[in-house]
């Protein structure tokens, strides 16, 4: 009975922390702006087939509407009402989406802003997504109902009524983020109607939360939400899941609010991932691949399974949130695709690929003066589909890196690991690296300014395997290198430091 009862806390206290895919498989993709409805096809005809596991969404509630500047993505991120219709789409194409991906056995984690409402200059009038009635001067949100005692006004103690310093870990919890509206979340009401919100998601099938700029809410505010939160929809997940967690908190160093005050609740994004990869794949700061040998804790990062990791997301790729010039986009696809590749290859973390749309990038001094740039749309302001070209890439602005053939088949690489231990490291002291996956899987990197031609112990079993970079296996044939190990593990490989992609993967699945 004891054994019974300590399983049982045991069970319960840990299940925040588990993402609950399906089939074996790991990986989280972002679809970011993406309409619903094209959700529900791409979890269909792609993410399934393709192995992932889940798709974070862009916030469902109705949000601002801006026309200065014109539609920025960051309008989502400006809440009015928890009606559940947005640019991506109304309830029924939410709910519809979140049946058919998880029918086929594909996750759906939701991106909700709890804490704040839109910027206090939003104005007054149904300038919303759904066309609902607010006023920010007030401020007023009748559709939830919020009105100016459910807001942190009081609290906030520096003359703007805005987060001046993140010195102050009062300021930054109890002042408005860039102006917008502080939900005061130390209220059972707003509490209440905050989890109101998510329940009404979780019931509707999905998964797991994105929790918005959490480094803005006390702890406890947050652990007195997530307490009231409901178990998984049945239908889709076993009796008593718990809602997957996973926690926006840019902690780079250097502030007094940090990740670990975090890590306790549910997972929480590494940002230190993105960026430190960023500076050793560009080789910033005399960083070197070799030095990645102790790549995650050992790197002064949380522990692995607190951690949700990403090369790059909505933010910092475009020089929003933290972590400057060193985290890699599709906009330098040569890197990019090595950076993910690493990181689907190494065991650290629960991994998030990033799907985004292009934008007019206009960088003077630095900055992207088109940073607000919202998804490719018509000029009444409904984002465009997502059309699918005959070669299975994107078209009309949407740049579908999940769709990539390196990066889809190193989220089907990480699937085939999983559980495996990290191996058989080698490097060059300098950019040439490799490791194993026990005996499952092996990944070489090239970033040197100079072949690299090497036989190394892969520990898989003797054959003639197809490298998922260059091509894959289709059938008996293999599009792309070969690599042949021998009875003993060992291989010999060659890569060209000019070649379009310097890196190659293998793994059981693809041997000949
Ligand atoms: C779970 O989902 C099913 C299918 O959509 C639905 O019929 C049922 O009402 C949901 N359960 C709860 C508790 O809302
Ligand atoms: C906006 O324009 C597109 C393309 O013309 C059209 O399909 C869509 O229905 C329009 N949306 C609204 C809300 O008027
Ligand atoms: C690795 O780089 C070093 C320089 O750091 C170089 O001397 C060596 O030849 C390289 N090794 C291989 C296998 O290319």
């Amino acid at each position: 009975m004891k054994i019974f009862i300590l399983a049982l806390v045991l069970h319960m206290t840990r299940a925040q922390y588990d993402p609950h895919m399906k089939h074996g498989r790991t990986s989280i993709v972002h679809l970011f702006e993406w309409r619903w409805a094209d959700i529900a096809e791409e979890c269909e005809r792609y993410l399934a087939p393709n192995g992932f596991g889940g798709v974070q969404i862009s916030p469902p509630t109705e949000s601002i509407v801006l026309s200065n500047p014109w539609r920025p993505w960051w309008e989502r991120y400006q809440p009015i009402s928890y009606n559940l219709c947005s640019r991506s789409g109304s309830e029924q194409e939410l709910r519809d989406m979140v049946t058919r991906c998880n029918n086929v056995g594909v996750n759906i984690y939701v991106d909700v802003v709890i804490n704040h409402m839109c910027g206090a200059s939003g104005g007054e009038g149904k300038h919303s997504s759904c066309g609902t009635y607010f006023n920010a001067h007030k401020p007023d949100f009748p559709s939830v109902p919020y009105s100016s005692w459910d807001f942190n006004n009081d609290k906030c103690k520096t003359s703007s009524g805005n987060i001046e310093s993140y010195h102050d870990i009062f300021q930054v919890r109890d002042c408005r983020l860039v102006s917008l509206l502080d939900l005061n979340l130390q209220k059972d009401y707003v509490r209440g109607k905050v989890a109101e919100y998510m329940n009404t998601l979780i019931d509707m099938g999905v998964a797991g939360f994105r929790v918005d700029a959490c480094k803005h809410m006390w702890p406890g505010d947050l652990k007195a939400v997530y307490s009231q939160l409901h178990s998984l929809n049945t239908t889709w997940f076993h009796s008593n899941s718990q809602p997957f967690i996973y926690q926006e908190v840019i902690d780079l160093g250097g502030e007094p609010i940090t990740a670990s005050e975090y890590t306790g609740l549910g997972q929480v994004t590494e940002f230190k991932y993105s960026a430190k990869l960023g500076t050793v794949i560009r080789k910033m700061y005399g960083e070197k691949m070799a030095y990645l040998r102790n790549w995650g804790e050992g790197w002064g990062f949380m522990s692995s399974d607190k951690a949700l990791v990403f090369v790059d997301n909505h933010d910092n790729q475009r020089g929003h949130g933290a972590g400057g010039s060193s985290v890699i986009t599709f906009w330098d696809p040569r890197i990019y695709k090595m950076a993910m590749g690493f990181m689907l290859a190494h065991p650290y973390g629960v991994t998030r690929v990033m799907s985004s749309f292009r934008w007019d990038r206009h960088i003077v001094d630095g900055k992207d003066q088109n940073d607000w740039m919202g998804p490719p749309s018509y000029s009444n302001g409904s984002t465009k589909p997502v059309p699918i070209n005959p070669d299975t890439t994107c078209g009309d602005g949407w740049v579908c890196e999940h769709r990539w053939r390196q990066i889809r088949n190193m989220v089907i690489f990480r699937n085939v690991v999983n559980t495996q231990p990290f191996s058989h490291w080698w490097d060059n002291g300098s950019n040439q690296v490799a490791f194993g996956r026990g005996n499952h899987g092996f990944i070489v990197f090239n970033n040197d300014d100079w072949p690299l031609d090497m036989t190394l112990n892969t520990a898989l079993p003797g054959g003639t395997y197809c490298d998922i970079i260059s091509g894959q296996k289709e059938g008996n044939h293999c599009t792309g290198k070969q690599v042949t190990v021998g009875s003993d593990g060992q291989a010999h490989f060659r890569i060209n430091n000019m070649d379009e992609d310097p890196f190659i993967a293998i793994h059981v699945d693809s041997k000949l």
